[in-house]
């Protein structure tokens, strides 16, 4: 995969050299450049903002720059993500889906964000890390980079394998314990120990459902549950089938 970044601080991205990202792009997996859009203003002074039409508090990212570093640097991406609050909130099925792509661009806003035109022309999708608002597209372009990166083929191993992560089952990840089995009186659950790969199972399920339940109650709309999860799901919260 090619993921190319657009930002006014490349240097922040020398975060993904490092980890299982860093290795992936070592093992050549993942072709990743920072490009910084500033270099493509041909302003005299480099400037890249400009003053709100209408007026209004803050500056805006103006097209010029961003339009041409697209087309010099990512002519052909069918897949241009603007960071911005404003943008659909990320998740794993984002990750998901972007992990097929052969090409990804991400745009890191500042200011107050891009004039519109850069969002109606170049960008396909615009994307948020959560609801709150941080003083640059960065931290959250390098979130999803993470977060997409990691679900490529062959970029973790067995050992750390994403297939039980939480989202990807539609529900939270059970807690795990390592050794020792007791740690200043705190035992690990003896189910673990029994070596009862069903009753294992049962019980992984169960405080999975148990901390979503407690957590995150709305992914229990969307998750695909069993009789039997209902059931048990009934029973520790007086919720009905329907
Ligand atoms: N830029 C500023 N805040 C942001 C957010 N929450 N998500 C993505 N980009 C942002």
């Amino acid at each position: 995969m090619k993921v190319t970044v657009l930002s006014l601080f490349p240097e922040m991205f020398e975060a993904l050299d490092h980890s299982i990202v860093g290795r992936a792009r070592r093992e050549g997996r993942l072709q990743f450049e920072a490009v910084n859009f500033r270099d493509y203003s041909t302003n005299k002074h480099g400037n890249v903002d400009d003053y709100p039409y209408g007026g209004g508090a803050g500056m805006l990212l103006t097209p010029q720059p961003i339009f041409d570093a697209v087309e010099t640097v990512a002519k052909d991406a069918k897949r241009i993500i603007a960071m911005t609050p404003t943008g659909r909130r990320f998740n794993q099925k984002m990750a998901e889906e972007w992990a097929k792509e052969e090409e990804l661009v991400f745009l890191c806003g500042h200011y107050e964000g891009f004039d519109q035109r850069i969002h109606d022309v170049l960008v396909t999708d615009e994307v948020s890390l959560g609801d709150f608002v941080l003083t640059g597209g960065e931290l959250a372009a390098m979130t999803m980079i993470d977060a997409t990166v990691r679900l490529l083929p062959d970029v973790l191993g067995q050992a750390a394998s994403h297939e039980d992560d939480s989202f990807s089952t539609g529900l939270l990840e059970y807690p795990h314990y390592t050794r020792p089995a007791e740690f200043r009186g705190m035992k690990v659950p003896d189910v673990l120990l029994s070596g009862n790969h069903s009753k294992i199972e049962e019980w992984r399920r169960q405080e999975s459902l148990k901390r979503t339940l407690e957590r995150r109650p709305d992914l229990l709309e969307n998750a695909p549950l069993s009789e039997r999860d209902l059931l048990f799901l009934k029973s520790i919260s007086g919720l009905s089938k329907d």
